[in-house]
């Protein structure tokens, strides 16, 4: 004996099949309407969980990543700063440096646009069902030294795991703590054995980068792995924040 349309459902609730309850309704009368087949129908019905799951799962990746918000290369207006590696960019948006394990440095002063290239690309990789992380450099190096309860393996873990690691705005703070520059050369060390991409923003010249990092040897340990395998961008030009704020200013008067 057949179900009732009401024990399909909650057969399907059961079966946790949230995709197919979804959108049953609709795909029987589409089926009786244009006379499908019963195989041409179940396709139909088991891609409509597919996707579901699929979205669910590329949701949960979202939230598990850190980013604050959803950024792309389309709302991007590459004529304000004309200078800036467009090509560059769209192809590290393909996402193929982090299937070859390559890293990614974007260089150049404040308010060019770095971390908006930085989190649309992060972005893609989650559309595209890679684990990401996306962090403040400071927060995470901060957050590797202060929670010393962990074993150190537990602290690098996720930071370690991901497909894709972005470090926003190293050396903001210019100078890092001695114990933060040991976690970054920990951390670049681990990922670069692993082969697993690292994308970095900075508003600092690379020259500098010893400086902040208070050794020498340590700064060359750390980007001699960097950029090995690496795509340098460097952003000109002006700042796109002073431009919004004098829009604002205009506005006012
Ligand atoms: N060319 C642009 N077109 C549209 N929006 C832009 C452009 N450049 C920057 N922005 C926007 O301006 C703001 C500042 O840019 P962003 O934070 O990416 O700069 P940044 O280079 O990371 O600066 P900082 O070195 O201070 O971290 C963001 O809201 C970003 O979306
Ligand atoms: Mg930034």
């Amino acid at each position: 004996m057949s179900m009732t349309m009401m024990e399909i459902e909650k057969a399907l609730k059961q079966l946790r099949l949230s995709g197919i309850q979804a959108t049953l309704e609709t795909r029987v009368l589409e089926a009786q309407a244009a006379n499908l087949s019963f195989l041409e129908t179940f396709s139909m019905v088991l891609q409509d969980e597919l996707d579901r799951r699929q979205s669910r799962q590329i949701e949960q990746r979202y939230k598990q990543s850190g980013l604050d918000e959803r950024t792309s290369l389309s709302e991007f207006d590459w004529g304000f700063n004309p200078k800036i590696p467009k090509r560059t960019c769209f192809e590290l948006n393909t996402l193929k440096f982090v299937a070859e394990g390559e890293n990614a440095i974007l260089i150049g002063p404040p308010g060019t646009g770095k971390s908006h290239v930085a989190k649309a690309v992060a972005y893609s990789a989650v559309r595209t069902g890679l684990r990401v992380m996306y962090v403040e450099a400071d927060e995470l190096l901060t957050t590797l030294v202060v929670t010393p309860t962990l074993g150190k393996q537990q602290r690098l873990k996720p930071a370690l795991d991901a497909d894709l690691l972005v470090l926003d705005d190293l050396f903001m703070a210019r100078r890092i703590a001695q114990e933060n520059a040991d976690e970054l050369q920990a951390l670049i060390h681990k990922r670069y054995k692993l082969r697993r991409s690292v994308l970095i923003t900075s508003n600092r010249v690379i020259a500098d980068w010893d400086a902040y990092l208070g050794d020498t040897a340590l700064a060359t340990t750390i980007l001699d792995r960097l950029m090995h395998r690496s795509v340098l961008a460097e952003f000109q030009g002006q700042s796109y924040r002073l431009r919004e704020a004098a829009g604002r200013l205009a506005k006012d008067l």
